[in-house]
């Protein structure tokens, strides 16, 4: 059992990869500052796993806090979440993306330098590839960056590669995530966005439960089979897996590594919402839309490598997905506010 700082540990991602470090017997210690999700994911986190994680209220930029954290709870390994992440608004308020993820990371790095602590796994983003010239996409792809969320991801993968690089005795994941969908199945923790949502999984949801009248297509004229944009959706417990298996990966050995976590499969939009009225049992108004500015036609992963060095193979279907967004849905509309601001 090793005790495993989850910087961002109540968020979406996180607090799913919590379930799988405690269901592979490790020791979650969460450190979220509840920026964009609430303290009731540790009841729900105990719910679901009988054991409530330790956690951390502090802001990732404040060294202090993550020096006391790496000490006090004899932290072995940190999985790095903690970074605001929404594309659009990265262009309102640039600055405070490269503090939190720019600042953020470093100040992370040095806590674990000055704490000894080397491996260290990474949230990116299939958002490094910028618009991939082909599909699937490999991680030997060009990376580039069309907003400041994603330069930060691709300036952080650029920071840890040349600590990886320089210094010794890393052990560095850098995991690049295709699109998250889904929930944990017991439909207890899941995305919850603020206000009206910007990806496609939770706007459908959304509509399904009649709290939005219908769905936008941001464009039919795409190359691609039936014309919408293409995505590669992965059940998020699938993706929080494959920090476990990145974890097990890096342990034994030092360097970097860095692999797309992704189905393989691409998915449309229009594929997307009939999925979701099938799981639902509701017809889903649409109307198909302007393309939106600088969506890209299609983006879905060649997850081989990720098989072959971590052993790991995302397994639950887009029906999984969409009953499982669909539960939590439900299960968050029926409880009201409260409990729809659980997670970001
Ligand atoms: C977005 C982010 C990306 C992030 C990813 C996963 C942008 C430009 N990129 O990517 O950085 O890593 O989410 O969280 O925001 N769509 C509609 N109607 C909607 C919403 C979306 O038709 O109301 C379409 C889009 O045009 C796209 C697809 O659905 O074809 C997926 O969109 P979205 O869920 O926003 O994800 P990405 O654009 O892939």
């Amino acid at each position: 059992m090793a005790n495993i700082l989850v910087t961002g540990g109540a968020g979406y991602i996180g607090a799913h990869t919590c379930v799988a470090l405690m269901n592979a017997g490790h020791n979650p210690v969460i450190l979220d500052n509840f920026h964009n999700s609430s303290p009731q994911v540790l009841d729900r986190l105990e719910r679901i796993t009988g054991q409530r994680p330790v956690l951390v209220q502090a802001d990732i930029r404040d060294r202090l806090a993550l020096d006391c954290a790496l000490e006090a709870h004899r932290i072995d390994a940190v999985i790095h979440f903690a970074a605001l992440k929404a594309v659009g608004e990265s262009a309102e308020i640039p600055v405070d993306y490269y503090s939190v993820n720019i600042g953020g990371l470093l100040t992370l790095i040095e806590a674990m330098t000055s704490a000894n602590i080397r491996k260290l796994v990474f949230s990116s983003s299939a958002n490094v590839y910028g618009e991939p010239a082909s599909v699937p996409v490999r991680e030997d792809f060009p990376l580039s960056a069309g907003n400041p969320y994603g330069r930060t991801k691709l300036m952080g993968e650029m920071i840890l590669g040349d600590l990886a690089a320089t210094q010794t005795g890393w052990h560095i994941a850098r995991l690049r995530y295709f699109n998250p969908l889904g929930a944990h199945e017991s439909g207890l923790i899941g995305e919850a966005p603020n206000g009206i949502p910007s990806n496609i999984g939770p706007y459908v949801a959304k509509v399904a439960a009649r709290e939005l009248p219908e769905v936008s297509v941001f464009g039919d004229d795409y190359d691609t089979p039936d014309g919408t944009g293409v995505r590669d959706f992965i059940h998020v417990m699938d993706l929080a897996e494959g920090h476990i298996a990145a974890l097990d990966g890096i342990w034994a050995a030092p360097g970097l590594t860095t692999v797309n976590l992704g189905t393989g499969k691409g998915c449309s939009v229009l594929e997307l919402i009939h999925a979701f009225e099938a799981q639902s049992g509701r017809r889903i108004p649409y109307r198909i839309a302007p393309r939106r500015p600088a969506d890209i036609a299609q983006s879905y992963a060649d997850p081989s490598l990720a098989e072959k060095l971590l052993g790991w193979k995302a397994s639950r279907s887009l029906a999984d997905m969409c009953r499982d967004t669909w539960r939590w849905q439900m299960n968050s509309s029926a409880a009201g506010e409260e409990d729809r601001a659980l997670t970001g």
